[in-house]
């Protein structure tokens, strides 16, 4: 499966000739003014939570490639009051098969208010269930036992998780979630963005290496095959 890094949390995945984005944040991520959103292409665009380092960039890549967002149900009817109209609203717990596999909806214990101050609904992560590849995209969250149930659900060959600190997991707990979701290979994400979520990336990397894992740190516009 292709894996390409935006920065911070966003990133995109080609399955079955879909691709599929998350999390747009691009303009106003510093690090990633390479990057030009016009460009993106979308078939659909996963949003985890309201919070504006997460949906950004949303409405204008929705409204530029026609891309189906797929988020939860508060999340979904601000969009729709925006003038996004080509939405699939789902909660945590749920699943749904796609056009290029199921993906199933997940607690992340985190917030998700919006930026306007609208209630965004909870917070969720996704398992993806395709005929590629099996991932779990954690969105912003602590670490949590409720991801000791993921592998009852999915065989994962690969997770994104946050590793940056402050807001979410630091590295030490990431290593821990692969652990409960048993995943040896974690592309991280959320760090370097601000200034609370600096880490030392040659540190996390020993951290993954020292529990038997893969730490992947894509360069911003890098993509990877995996
Ligand atoms: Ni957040
Ligand atoms: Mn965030």
């Amino acid at each position: 499966m292709k894996f390409t890094y935006y920065g911070h949390a966003t990133f995109a995945v080609e399955i079955k000739g879909k691709k599929i984005l998350f999390d747009p944040f691009i303009t106003y991520n510093e690090l990633a003014k390479d990057i030009d959103i016009n460009a993106i292409e979308a078939d659909y665009i996963f949003v985890s939570h309201g919070h504006g380092d997460h949906i950004a960039d949303c409405a204008a890549i929705a409204n530029k490639t026609g891309a189906t967002v797929v988020t939860n149900y508060e999340i979904h009817e601000w969009l729709n009051k925006q003038g996004i109209a080509k939405t699939h609203p789902m909660n945590t717990g749920g699943k749904w098969p796609f056009d290029f596999g199921t993906v199933k909806c997940v607690v992340a214990q985190h917030s998700s208010g919006l930026p306007d101050g609208s209630y965004g609904g909870n917070p969720m992560g996704f398992i993806f269930m395709t005929d590629e590849d099996n991932f779990y995209y954690s969105g912003d969250t602590a670490l949590t036992l409720d991801m000791q149930l993921i592998p009852g659900w999915a065989k994962l060959n690969f997770a994104v998780m946050p590793i940056g600190d402050n807001f979410t997991m630091d590295i030490a707990d990431a290593v821990k979630a692969a652990e409960f979701v048993q995943c040896n290979t974690v592309i991280g994400v959320h760090y370097d963005t601000f200034g609370f979520i600096k880490i030392d990336k040659a540190k996390a990397t020993q951290s993954f290496e020292a529990a038997g894992k893969k730490l992947l740190l894509p360069a911003i516009g890098e993509t990877i095959s995996l």
